[in-house]
């Protein structure tokens, strides 16, 4: 039951659509744009870069307040079991991001809501995602790959650590989160689909194009 209203009160977090919100005040609905995303990368390539730092820090800090929610309603009454909670939480943002019923459920493709979920997870996979995401993105000029490194580091990192006993979680409920923190994957691999295709062709969208 503590799961289901984790994974609906993110959802509902998550519907707070920045890009999308900040693109109406301008009379400019920026999915009609660029990549059609309604995400960071977007707002950067359509509305510019103070439009893209705003929409970044309005998709992550959503993350970021559910998890910490999360965390004060059952960091006390469930230890045990709230790391986990705050992941099903942390999934609903990235759902609610990325699949908006109200905007026909085209929303973004939660790479900033995961990257608030991963800050509220663990800072080590934090400053390893933020390193890899800066190099990659660095050396490609391609967004979709720093974002596609993170989500994969989040994972491999999230899996290693448990085994490790690093994490803050044990038995069932350690087992249970690696396939939460796989379906934070899964779901980026699924909503990059398009950006993958573009990837293996050579035609991706780099920094500073139009598209
Ligand atoms: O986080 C989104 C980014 O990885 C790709 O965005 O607009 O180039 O498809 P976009």
């Amino acid at each position: 039951m503590e799961r289901l209203i984790c994974l609906a009160a993110g959802y509902a977090f998550g519907l707070i659509q920045t890009g999308y919100i900040y693109g109406k005040i301008i009379h400019k609905d920026i999915r009609q744009y660029g990549s059609g995303n309604a995400g960071t990368t977007n707002a950067l390539r359509v509305l510019g870069k103070k439009a893209g730092a705003v929409v970044f820090l309005g998709d992550f800090l959503k993350a970021v307040v559910l998890c910490l929610l999360v965390r004060f309603l059952y960091g006390k009454t469930q230890p045990e079991m709230a790391p986990l909670l705050m992941l099903y939480g942390g999934l609903g943002v990235v759902l609610g991001h990325n699949y908006p019923f109200y905007l026909n459920f085209k929303g973004g493709k939660g790479i900033a809501a995961t990257s608030g979920v991963i800050i509220s997870m663990d800072w080590r996979i934090t400053l390893v995602c933020l390193l890899a995401f800066i190099v990659s993105v660095a050396a490609t000029r391609i967004v979709s790959v720093g974002s596609l490194l993170v989500v994969s580091i989040f994972l491999a990192m999230w899996i290693g650590f448990g085994l490790f006993g690093l994490l803050p979680l044990t038995g069932a409920y350690l087992t249970e989160s690696y396939i939460v923190v796989l379906v934070f994957a899964a779901l980026a691999y699924w909503r990059h689909r398009a950006n993958i295709k573009r990837l293996l062709n050579g035609t991706e969208n780099k920094f500073g194009s139009k598209k």
